[in-house]
């Protein structure tokens, strides 16, 4: 057991976009700790190619912007914060350039060069070729390491939140070198630990998104919105060898066309859009074919381009593909659909504050109501961007009240002891990723959520029960984390009794006439 208690203003546990950019803001103001479970940059900020959508050309609008985020999200979007967000877009990108991201600028040009992806009206996807967020948080962590204020944490990962009459005044941190659990302190907390997607069997998600920052709000009593929400990426490689690779949505933006098994375009009988529709229409159309045909996949093609603006445009991916034996410039690439984005999350306003005095939540993590029951395309980056500027804001003003004058009691191992199971902890893991995608994803039904929530029930008893029992190690509390949000996913999805967005259930093939946010808190679900 470990003495150890570090203190500062601000707790930042996360370091994707949204983690970093808050830290730095904030670090104007206070003292600020980032904890992460791995390295600074793996986020899925990192994995994100197609760039950030915003209005930066004459040709757009803040009104179409606005127009084409309410419509792909469905009824479910929120009007106050898609103006917000969208309004401050200029604004983030030029901070964005001052930070130091060098977007693509157009042959002989000094305009952006602007990508289209699916649900925009307009070219507005700002990109550094096919590797935007790597080239962001490359951005950031130059910027962070000058910066006095601010301390870094990598390999510590988040067990609990440290709440009291709620209120978080900080967390427990495991320590994976140590393996000893430290008491971090804080005035305020930020969960910036992105989304869930390794909560699904396949997902274009690193393996660090399992849930952590919902799992741990959720457990203190904040309240979390809209979790049946999870978007499906139309086109994840597929491959035996490469796993979680993305084919960016870009490439449909620039033509690329997907065909089914006959080698026949199939999305023109879906929607208008074609390949450009909303991707809850995209993913469920090759779910659809992929069911009817039998097959493992299906394509999507580019090949009819020239072959040098391909490498040119999409370098990372024309180079991951080569190495994996197909060349993109020739022939179609074998696609999948895949987790890939979790529209809900930890309930926040648009200054990123939960229902739990002291504790934030930005970046994927949060659910604001921005992207509805759909994200449009490239408006995560851009979302992620506008939350760690206001809660910069909220939070600088809110520790200027605050005293840390709290004891944490240190972490109580109890009488754990080291488990000689630690097999069965990848079984579980193995098991509920297998359950979610089988009966959680794109397609639902009564049935299969009902199967999949008594399955549930029966496997979150027993992480919990090895929780208590063993000494703590990453893998189980990731397994933890994940079991609770694949729980609230599966409740949350059997209480809409609708088919909105990116949740489809066959027994509910409408939309309802009454457009409500789920909402669950501890011991009150649900809540509306
Ligand atoms: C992509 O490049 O297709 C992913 C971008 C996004 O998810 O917004």
């Amino acid at each position: 057991m470990s003495d150890t208690i570090y203190s500062s203003d601000f707790l930042v546990i996360g370091s994707g976009l949204s983690g970093l950019l808050f830290a730095l803001k904030a670090a104007k103001h206070g003292t600020v700790h980032i904890v992460t479970k791995g390295r600074l940059s793996d986020s899925s900020t990192v994995r994100a190619q197609g760039g950030i959508a915003a209005v930066v050309s004459s040709e757009d609008s803040i009104e179409a912007h606005i127009q084409d985020t309410l419509r792909v999200g469905d009824g479910l979007c929120h009007y106050d914060v898609v103006k917000s967000i969208v309004k401050a877009g200029p604004e983030r990108i030029r901070e964005l350039v001052d930070l130091g991201v060098n977007f693509s600028r157009g042959v002989n040009s000094d305009e952006y060069e602007l990508g289209l992806e699916g649900g925009h009206s307009k070219r507005r996807v700002l990109h550094v070729k096919d590797h935007t967020g790597e080239d962001i948080e490359i951005a950031l962590i130059k910027q962070i390491e000058n910066v006095a204020n601010i301390t870094i944490f990598e390999n510590h990962m988040a067990v609990n939140l440290y709440a009291l009459n709620n209120r978080v005044y900080g967390a427990y941190i495991l320590d994976v070198n140590t393996s000893e659990v430290e008491r971090f302190l804080a005035k305020v907390t930020i969960l910036a630990t992105g989304g869930a997607g390794r909560v699904f069997l396949y997902t274009s998600n690193p393996d660090v998104a399992t849930g952590d920052g919902i799992a741990m709000a959720f457990r203190v009593g904040a309240s979390v919105m809209n979790l049946e929400m999870v978007q499906f990426h139309p086109t994840l490689l597929f491959h035996p060898k490469i796993r979680s690779f993305l084919i960016s949505e870009a490439l449909r933006g620039e033509g690329a066309r997907l065909l089914g098994p006959d080698g026949k375009r199939f999305m023109p009988n879906y929607h208008k859009d074609a390949e450009l529709a909303p991707r809850d229409v995209v993913a469920r159309a090759i779910d659809h074919e992929l069911k009817k045909t039998g097959a493992d996949n299906v394509w999507l093609d580019i090949s009819f381009r020239d072959a040098s603006y391909i490498r040119e445009r999409f370098p990372q991916i024309y180079e991951t593909c080569l190495k994996a034996g197909i060349d993109i410039t020739k022939e179609p690439i074998p696609v999948v659909p895949a987790a890939h984005y979790m529209m809900g999350g930890v309930r926040v306003d648009i200054n990123g504050r939960t229902d739990v005095a002291g504790l934030y939540a930005i970046g994927e993590t949060a659910c604001t109501g921005f992207h509805g029951a759909n994200r449009l395309a490239s408006n995560s980056l851009l979302e992620a961007t506008a939350l760690a500027h206001n809660a910069s804001i909220a939070a600088a003003e809110e520790i200027k009240s605050k005293s840390s004058k709290i004891e944490i009691p240190p972490w109580d191992p109890g009488e754990a002891t080291d488990s000689d199971e630690l097999v069965v902890i990848s079984h579980l893991w193995e098991e509920i990723r297998r359950l979610m995608i089988n009966y959680v994803g794109i397609v639902r039904s009564n049935k299969r959520l009902i199967r999949a929530r008594n399955r549930i029930g029966f496997m979150t008893r027993e992480i919990n029960q090895f929780y208590w029992d063993f000494v703590i190690t990453p893998d189980l509390v990731e397994l933890r984390n994940i079991s609770l949000v694949a729980e609230l996913i599966i409740k949350m999805a059997r209480m809409r009794k609708e088919s909105r967005g990116a949740h489809y259930n066959k027994d509910f093939p409408d939309e309802s006439s009454q457009i409500v946010d789920t909402i669950m808190r501890k011991g009150y679900s649900p809540v509306n």
